[in-house]
């Protein structure tokens, strides 16, 4: 195996980080909100990747599988054209209705369509093509999940999967025997080598998943 990772430091992340300019107040206020209700919610690296994927693939549809106060989701919103289109999935109306109030302050409301609901019982019921799907919510559901976007997405489309080296416990750095990490260990198995996919984590945040589904 060859490697090229030469052991960046917390201060090459901040470096990075201070090349971008500042962040549109709103996202200030979510990440502070988030954190108050100990609410998980993607970091800055997390939300620019997407935002960086949505562009490159030209995404105009995209499925979410977890809101909470809708922080990726206004990443990838304020990424996509005027006509674009999220829908994104969680159960949690208070979470989901102050999502709505961040994502009108950021101007991008109607570009967003919230499903009330369970994803294992909401994805079968939406109608395909997706060009972008991330999902972000129940650890143990994620090959659920998995299953129920690729058909969903078109040839090409792509799917991000947040937390896949889930602070150190995916890989055994940080001992951890419990239901998600070894259901995240089983899915990041699955990812790489499944059929239809192309895939790979990339060390950003807490590990996020990238697959293009390849075209039959
Ligand atoms: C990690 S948070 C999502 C964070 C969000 N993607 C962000 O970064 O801004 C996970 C969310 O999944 C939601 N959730 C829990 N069970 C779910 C289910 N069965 N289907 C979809 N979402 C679910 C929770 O209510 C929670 O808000």
């Amino acid at each position: 195996m060859r490697n090229s990772m030469s052991g960046f430091t917390l201060r090459d992340l901040e470096y990075v980080e201070s090349l971008h300019g500042r962040l549109a107040p709103v996202f200030a206020k979510m990440d502070e909100e988030g954190a108050r209700g100990d609410i998980p919610i993607v970091g800055t690296s997390v939300g620019r990747t997407l935002s960086v994927l949505v562009r490159a693939i030209g995404a105009r549809r995209v499925v979410e599988v977890g809101t909470a106060i809708g922080y990726s989701t206004l990443w990838m919103a304020l990424a996509m054209p005027h006509d674009g289109r999220v829908v994104t999935i969680d159960p949690d109306r208070s979470r989901t209705d102050r999502a709505r109030e961040f994502w009108s302050e950021a101007g991008v409301a109607d570009r967003i369509q919230v499903v009330s609901g369970k994803a294992l019982e909401e994805l079968p019921k939406l109608r395909g093509p997706f060009d972008l799907a991330f999902i972000d919510a129940l650890k143990p559901e994620y090959e659920g999940y998995l299953s129920l976007v690729l058909p969903l997405l078109r040839d090409g489309g792509t799917v991000a999967v947040d937390n896949l080296l889930w602070s150190g416990r995916a890989s055994g750095a940080v001992a951890a025997d419990d239901e998600s990490t070894n259901a995240i260990r089983s899915f990041n198995r699955r990812f790489v080598s499944h059929p239809q996919l192309d895939a790979t984590i990339l060390p950003v945040g807490d590990g996020l998943g990238v697959g293009v589904k390849l075209a039959r």
